[in-house]
């Protein structure tokens, strides 16, 4: 399922496993190619392995098997303090004997740049984080969000080839998070920056992202940008984990190419784009993303399957509406649709008939 990795890329991971304890494997087979100046980002469940991706990629952790290259070279060649990477860690760990002026500076200093120099970056990083009243403040009487700012603009004060950063806007609050967001996603793109980015927030991993790689039990499990992603999710996992999905499981009836038919465990028949599936009489879980279901007959294709529902209930969300629906026996199946001026507000009890394009809906492995 993992991307196969192509040998140009700035970063390569190239069948990279790693174990700590000699016995089970937390990075399985990695593939991974980070183009220079490319965004991706690592996502996925807790214990999935980004952290340990990171770490070797920093070289703080060796690969147990495979290679990782940067620029070209097997990052063991290069001696840590001349990779050129800025580090974003979990643990935000400033150095505490210095003030927030000295850990921005440290960096500079270690790369031979002048005082005036070292003070118009230090000014300017401060300034996008939004910390520069504190440049006197050593990290104790510092807030976690402020320390974790700090952090980052550490990582950036040098304008790295390559910035890791492991849930760097974790402490902050939705407001700063997002401003913050914006910020490095500029930066990295005004100044080339290659960023590897983990998060558990998959909002922050497609806003932010060219390339989201999802993360699960030491594997890739897709590797695509953010739109793909999202209409595109190649199996049950991908598509569980990335945005709302609704799921109806069921056995292949026919496929014809694109399309397939899809009896449902109710009985019911639906139309479906054979993704994950390969022969008839194969079970499997479809999924539909809330959007992409019509209550609307004139919107579907003629002779497309329908099939019965049952509200359950409406909500009004202002934009949009989200109308829960109990469809083949999921009673928690999500139908989300526009606010407009035609557009029927339903209510608990109603029996509706829905429909989807079938490339809407995704027959995937039944996991
Ligand atoms: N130093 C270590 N020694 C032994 N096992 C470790 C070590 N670090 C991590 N692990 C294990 O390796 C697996 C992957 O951990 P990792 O920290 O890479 O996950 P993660 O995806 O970053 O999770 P999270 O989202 O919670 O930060 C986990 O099962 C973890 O318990
Ligand atoms: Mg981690």
């Amino acid at each position: 399922m993992s991307a196969s990795a192509s040998q140009d890329g700035f970063v390569v991971f190239d069948k990279v496993q790693k174990s700590y304890d000699g016995e089970t494997l937390v990075v399985k087979d990695l593939n991974l190619s980070v183009g220079k100046g490319e965004f991706l980002t690592m996502l996925g469940p807790s214990g999935s392995g980004k952290t340990t991706c990171l770490m070797m990629l920093a070289g703080f952790e060796t690969a147990t098997n495979g290679e990782i290259m940067l620029d070209g070279k097997p990052i063991n060649s290069v001696p840590p303090h001349k990779r050129g990477i800025g580090m974003v860690f979990q643990n935000y760990a400033l150095f505490p004997h210095m003030t927030v002026g000295e850990n921005l500076s440290f960096p500079l200093e270690v790369r031979g740049m002048g005082k005036s120099d070292r003070e118009r970056k230090i000014k300017r990083a401060l300034d996008m984080v939004q910390m520069g009243g504190f440049i006197s403040r050593r990290p104790a009487q510092l807030s976690g969000g402020q320390q974790q700012r700090i952090a980052l603009a550490r990582a950036l004060v040098f304008e790295p080839e390559l910035v890791l950063m492991d849930e760097p806007l974790g402490a902050l609050d939705k407001q700063l998070r997002e401003h913050m967001q914006f910020e490095i996603t500029r930066l990295a793109h005004d100044l080339g920056i290659t960023t590897v980015y983990v998060t558990h927030d998959q909002t922050e991993a497609l806003t932010m992202s060219d390339n989201v790689a999802v993360f699960d039990d030491g594997r890739i499990q897709q590797l695509d940008p953010p739109d793909v992603l999202y209409e595109e999710p190649k199996n049950s996992f991908v598509a569980q984990f990335i945005g709302e999905n609704n799921t109806l499981d069921g056995v292949v009836k026919e496929i014809k190419g694109e399309e397939c038919v899809i009896q449902l465990d109710s009985g019911d028949l639906i139309d479906a784009k054979p993704v994950n599936v390969e022969k008839v009489g194969e079970r499997t879980r479809v999924s539909i993303r809330p959007e992409r279901v019509e209550a609307n007959k004139d919107r579907l294709k003629e002779g497309a399957h329908t099939i019965k529902a049952e509200v359950k209930e409406f909500i009004y969300m202002g934009d949009v509406f989200r109308t829960r629906l109990k469809v083949a026996g999921n009673e928690n199946f999500i139908m989300k649709t526009r606010n407009a001026p035609d557009q029927v507000r339903h209510k608990p009890g109603d029996m509706i008939e829905i429909g989807w394009l079938p490339k809407d809906c995704r027959a995937l492995d039944h996991s």
